[in-house]
This record gives C-alpha cells, sequence and structure tokens, in this order.
C-alpha cells in the first residue's frame, strides 16, 4: 500500500524547513563566543570559507541524492550503486545515519527541555510562582525528565503533521518569527552601556590565528553540525522537494541562511556578554577565555536578565522563546529521518513510525536522564565527533563514486538543460569525489588520535 509522498509545497518552505533544521542551537550557542574567542573577523572568515568551500558540496550531495531517489537514506544510498556489495554498503550507512540522527535527537532533546524550562520560568517567576520558576531552572532528574518528553511531545507532534501540514507549516511560521525576534533583541542590547566593546571582540579580526590547524579544524566540525550534515536529514529533505526546484541555488541559499542567522546572533550574544560584565557578571573563565555554551546561556545571560527588571523578564522570556524555536525546527528534522525510513522501507502509517521512533528516542533520553555523567558527554561524542564525520564522508564517496555520472547528469539537467556547462558541474564532483573525503578523512583521523 503505497502511500504518495510528501513533497514541499512551495520553494520557500523548503527554504524555511532546511534552513530551519540547520540553524539550532549551534549556531546560537557555539558560533558567536567561538568565533570571539579565535580572532573575531578572523574566525568569521575561516568560518565562512569552510562553509562554503567543504560544507556546502556535502550539502549538495546529500539534496541531490535525495531528490533523485525520492527516497530516504536507506534505500536511497542502496539504489545508487550498480554491485550488489556497494548497495548493502549503502543499506548500512543509511542505518548508521538513522542511528545517528536518533542519537543526536537524544541528548539535543534534553538541552531544549531546558530552553523550555527557562522560557516558562520568567513569567512564571513575575506571577508570583518563584518555587515553579526555580524546580524548572534547577538541574534536577524529574525536571529534567518531564521538560525533554514535553520537548519530544512537541516534535513528535510537528512530524505527525508530515511533510506539508507538519514540517513545512510550522517552519514557515516559526522561522520568520526566530529571525524577527533575534533582530529585535540584537537591536535593543546593542543600546545598552558596554554593547559596543562587545561588538569590537566580536568583529576585529586577529589574523595571528586563522592560521592554526586546530582552529580550522574546529570551524569544520561546527560547519558540520550547523549544516545537519551526513546522517540523513538533508537528505530526506532533498527527497521531499519538487522536480522543478533547481537544486544548486537553493542548497546555496540554504548555506547563507545558516551562516547569515550564526553571524547575526554573535551581534547579540557578545554585546550581551559585555553588558553583563559592566554589570558586575562574570563573563570570563579561570582562563580568561570568553565563558560559552551551557555556562553563557544558562548562568551569564541570565544573570544579566537579573540586573534588569521588567525588561529582563521580557528579554528573557523571548531569548529562551527564540532558543527553542531554533531547537524545534531543528529536531523535527532528526526525527523525519528514522520515521521517514519506517513508512517506506517498513510500510508503516506516519503516526505508527512516529510514536515508535520518537517513543524509542525519548526512552534512551530519559536513560541518558538517569545516567547523565556516564552517557551525557558520551552520546555527544560518538554522534557529532565520530559518527557524523565519517557517515559525511560516505555520502560523499557514494555521490562522487558511486553514482553513475550520467545519472548526476541528468538529474541536474532537470532544471537546467545547461547543466553540464556550468561552473557546478565542473567544480563540484571533483570535491566530492577527492577534496572532502580527504579532508574529512584527515579530521577524523585527527579526532581518533
Ligand atoms: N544543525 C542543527 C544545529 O545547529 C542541529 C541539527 C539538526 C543536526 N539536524 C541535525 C546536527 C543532524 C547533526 C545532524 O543546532
Amino acid at each position: 500500500m503505497a502511500t504518495p509522498r510528501g513533497e514541499f509545497k512551495s520553494r520557500l518552505g523548503f527554504l524555511f524547513a532546511a534552513a530551519g533544521s540547520a540553524v539550532g542551537l549551534g549556531n546560537i550557542w557555539g558560533f558567536p563566543t567561538q568565533a570571539a574567542s579565535n580572532g573575531g573577523a578572523a574566525f568569521l572568515i575561516t568560518y565562512l570559507a569552510m562553509a562554503f568551500v567543504l560544507a556546502y558540496p556535502v550539502l549538495m550531495a546529500e539534496l541531490l541524492i535525495g531528490r533523485h531517489t525520492h527516497q530516504n537514506m536507506v534505500t536511497a544510498l542502496s539504489s545508487l550503486p550498480r554491485r550488489a556489495f556497494w548497495r548493502r554498503i549503502g543499506a548500512l550507512t543509511g542505518i548508521g545515519g538513522l542511528i545517528t540522527a536518533s542519537l543526536i535527537l537524544s541528548f539535543y532533546g534534553i538541552v531544549s527541555g531546558w530552553m523550555l524550562g527557562f522560557a516558562a520560568s520568567y513569567p512564571l517567576d513575575a506571577a508570583g510562582l518563584s518555587g515553579q520558576a526555580q524546580w524548572l531552572t534547577g538541574f534536577g532528574i524529574s525536571r529534567n525528565l518531564l521538560l525533554m518528553l514535553v520537548f519530544m511531545a512537541l516534535t513528535m507532534a510537528v512530524v505527525l503533521g508530515g511533510v506539508e501540514e507538519g514540517i513545512e507549516r510550522w517552519s514557515r511560521r516559526l522561522m520568520p518569527l526566530l529571525i524577527v525576534t533575534l533582530i529585535s533583541l540584537a537591536l535593543y542590547v546593542l543600546t545598552l552601556e558596554g554593547a559596543v566593546t562587545g561588538l569590537k571582540v566580536y568583529l576585529l579580526p586577529d589574523f595571528g590565528k586563522i592560521l592554526s590547524s586546530e582552529l580550522l579544524l574546529d570551524a569544520l566540525g561546527s560547519a558540520f553540525f550547523s549544516l545537519s550534515l551526513g546522517v540523513g536529514t538533508m537528505l530526506i529533505y532533498g527527497s521531499y522537494l519538487s522536480d522543478k526546484v533547481h537544486v544548486p541555488s537553493i542548497g546555496a541559499q540554504v548555506a547563507l541562511l545558516d551562516v547569515g542567522i550564526a553571524v547575526l546572533a554573535g551581534f547579540l550574544i557578545l554585546p550581551a556578554m559585555y553588558v553583563a560584565d559592566a554589570r558586575g557578571v562574570a563573563i570570563f573563565n579561570e582562563a580568561g577565555g570568553l565563558l560559552s555554551e551551557d555556562t553563557l546561556i544558562f548562568s551569564v545571560l541570565p544573570g544579566l536578565f537579573e540586573t534588569m527588571d521588567t525588561a529582563g523578564v521580557l528579554l528573557a522570556t523571548a531569548f529562551f522563546l527564540l532558543m527553542s524555536i531554533a531547537a524545534l525546527t531543528s529536531s523535527i528534522s532528526m526525527l523525519e529521518v528514522p520515521v521517514a525510513y519506517l513508512i517506506e522501507q517498513h510500510r508503516m502509517a506516519r503516526g505508527t513510525a512516529t510514536l515508535l521512533a520518537g517513543g524509542t528516542i525519548a526512552t534512551f533520553s530519559s536513560l541518558i536522564v538517569l545516567n547523565f555523567d556516564t552517557l551525557f558527554g558520551a552520546v555527544i561524542t560518538l554522534s557529532t565527533r565520530y559518527s557524523q564525520p565519517l557517515l559525511g564522508l560516505l555520502v560523499c564517496l557514494y555521490a562522487g563514486w558511486l553514482w553513475q555520472r550520467d545519472a548526476l547528469l541528468a538529474e541536474l539537467k532537470k532544471t537546467d538543460a545547461l547543466a553540464e556547462h556550468r561552473l557546478f558541474w565542473r567544480v563540484w564532483p571533483l570535491y566530492v569525489k577527492w577534496l572532502c573525503p580527504v579532508i574529512i578523512g584527515i579530521i577524523l583521523a585527527q579526532s581518533v588520535l
């Protein structure tokens, strides 16, 4: 009983959904402090170069394979090669992708739950319910569990609606809201005392740092995580793309939006940190570097909000809602990976598939919450440091070596009769064949050693 496949109704819908997947916690809490601590604009330039020279080709590999096969990663990769052996490896790679996507969601869901908790705590506190507000922001097993379950339920509710009525509809609503909130927050914070110092730290380039290999690796790793590569997220979104859309240009727009929003977040986060500094909130660690990641989000910024009265409550609520929205448009793209597989390969109804995949991931997440110290960091390292680049490498090999050249060109010619004369056709196949695998290989080797 082949149910008809979903398809994005509009080009814009796809753009918002794919950019929604890419824009997540990584952009807002990772990029700005990383840039500030690593040479400011010099890091920005490195990051842009990484995003377009290395991550964009891999993004294109996923989008094109998806659009060509109109299938999930497992069946897509196993349908590209002619030889049975490579077909089987393709299926295994796809399975690896869906397991990795699920693992990423299992920790992402916990962190995103905290965002929801903080978002709710400020209005509750203002309404006099300070006990409840404190419970929502204090680290604890039952609080972590409850918030994760609420966030997973939201994610499942969207995915349950399917491609058009769930993913596309919610991305079209949430992404503009995210952009408007981000810009308004940044504009407000820029008017406060201390903000300009933050801007300087963010933007003044220190080119001495650009050449360190450590930094290059960092920038590449973030670019990969940020564009949701390797696990089949972009592949499945590409598979819902209409044959009329020109993939190379929409892929470039997704990458631009992702980088653009990361850069925009820098205009909020760094000025905010230096405003906090001017008000006596600690923003440096013992080594003298800027506080980052969870300390930044859950301690520096709340410290800043506390120094403001009503404005602080509004600002804090808007900020944590922004984080929750960024997280939700990313988490739905992770959940869609196993769900699409279950629907297509095991002929499940979308409802059953969503409950099964979401339920399994939430159960695993609960295990992480219950064994936080041993599992949380380990799952992050396993899925994002090792598994994701390895799978990205395999995707490049499938796009570059195991996909027949004629079939690939035919795919590009669907929307551009002159595809073979374009720069893209001259450069991209070489990239995914040689450059990307070699560089990812080097990074992997580095992180294993
Ligand atoms: N890109 C998102 C972020 O920056 C996270 C994300 C969504 C992701 N889907 C993914 C990361 C798939 C790795 C793989 O937060």
